[in-house]
């Protein structure tokens, strides 16, 4: 059984979770993750003045993901930070190449999730997955959140992410702040959910 994570990742934050996804999923006896990155789309003019150029090195070995790669995941998790509390434009560019599998049916049936990052607490971590859903939805997917059994997400203790809706993590404003251990422990918690559920309707 493969899982397919498929994210963007511009300063690091989805990239570090999509690793912590990937562990959870291969907690999972007979499980594979693999991750794929989604295609850029800014020109690297742009990416210097953003300051991605130095960070986005760091994982730049991983594959670059085709759409032609979803037929054959028994599931797929999504990872995109959050611009302007919706998807980055990468992601949704990638999701829109995929109406040839909507056309086939090619992704009905599979389980799916979505996790995130922001730069503040209350930016839009919510309103970007549950707008992601509505994607899952579409291709006929079962959509599979961050259950409150990962009881990391009801902390108040510290400031932290992830909420029913999925995995998440907060960068800080200029992208200071690397996910928590609470925060990848929800990543890891989702990539096994996600995982174990696949299994489940496989049968
Ligand atoms: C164009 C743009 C829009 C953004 N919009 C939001 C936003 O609405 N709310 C927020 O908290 N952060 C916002 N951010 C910050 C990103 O979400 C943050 O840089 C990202 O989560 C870091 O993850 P990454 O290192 O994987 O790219 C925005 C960043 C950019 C470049």
């Amino acid at each position: 059984m493969n899982v397919l994570i498929p994210f963007y990742s511009m300063y690091g934050h989805i990239y570090r979770m999509a690793e912590a996804v990937a562990e959870g999923v291969r907690e999972v006896s007979g499980a594979e993750a693999l991750l794929r990155r989604v295609p850029e789309t800014l020109p690297t003019e742009v990416l210097e003045k953003m300051g991605a150029v130095e960070p986005q090195k760091a994982f730049a070995h991983i594959p670059v993901c085709t759409v032609d790669e979803l037929p054959a995941a028994d599931a797929i998790i999504f990872g995109t930070p959050t611009r302007f509390g919706n998807m980055c434009g990468q992601m949704r560019q990638f999701l829109d190449a995929t109406g040839g599998l909507w056309v086939k049916g090619s992704l009905v049936g599979k389980a799916g999730g979505v996790f995130t990052s922001s730069a503040t607490q209350h930016g839009g971590q919510e309103s970007t997955i549950l707008t992601f859903h509505t994607f899952l939805l579409h291709q006929g997917m079962v959509v599979v959140g961050l259950p409150y059994a990962f009881a990391g997400q009801m902390r108040i203790d510290e400031i932290t992410g992830g909420s029913p809706y999925g995995a998440s993590t907060i960068a800080g404003g200029q992208g200071e702040r690397l996910p928590s251990e609470n925060e990848l422990a929800g990543a890891r918690y989702q990539g096994k959910y996600v995982a174990e559920i696949a299994a489940k309707l496989k049968g």
